[in-house]
């Protein structure tokens, strides 16, 4: 869902106690073992129940970077079952089209992202407005994607991977364009 996650371990912060009740319900999530369609499926609907404001990230972090979206790392559990993220999208900026290495689960918690879906041909098959407040999980297969913040404000964006970014280093399967 990102290209923007570089992060090492060693950057990782201690968790947020704003998340304190989310990373607890994902880690019950991840206890059922479920498939990685029901896990994102379950872990939506924690996100939406867990879902921080904007101020999760710093006045520095939101305010976004030049060129590509910015990925700050919040929580990344040491098993390596999940990790958080936070993405900044300063208006015009977007992702190139990806998949996946994992389940992703993206809630909007400022601005809008807008989301283009492709086939495996790479062919539009339709779009999405993303607002503050949706929450929208998926997994590999069929997760061929493009976000880009084509607001007129900053965009905020959570994103939950089932896998931990920091050792991975992204979260994209693959690059289309
Ligand atoms: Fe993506």
């Amino acid at each position: 869902m990102t290209t923007a996650s570089t992060a090492h371990r060693r950057d990782v912060p201690a968790a947020r106690p704003a998340l304190t009740d989310l990373i607890t319900a994902v880690r019950y999530v991840i206890a059922m073992r479920a498939d990685w369609a029901r896990t994102a499926i379950l872990v939506a609907d924690q996100l939406r129940a867990h879902l921080p404001g904007p101020g999760i990230l710093t006045a520095g972090q939101r305010r976004g970077q030049p060129g590509r979206p910015a990925g700050h790392v919040l929580h990344a559990e040491t098993d390596g079952t999940f990790s958080i993220l936070g993405l900044v999208w300063r208006p015009g900026q977007s992702t190139r089209i990806h998949d996946h290495i994992t389940w992703c689960v993206v809630g909007v918690l400022a601005g809008t992202e807008h989301e283009d879906l492709f086939d495996n041909q790479l062919n539009p098959i339709g779009t999405r407005q993303n607002h503050v407040g949706e929450v929208s999980g998926f997994a590999p297969p069929g997760d061929i994607h493009r976000i880009r913040n084509d607001g007129s404000e900053t965009a905020i964006s959570l994103h939950i991977y089932g896998t931990d970014i920091t050792r991975t280093g992204s979260s994209a399967r693959r690059y289309y364009n």
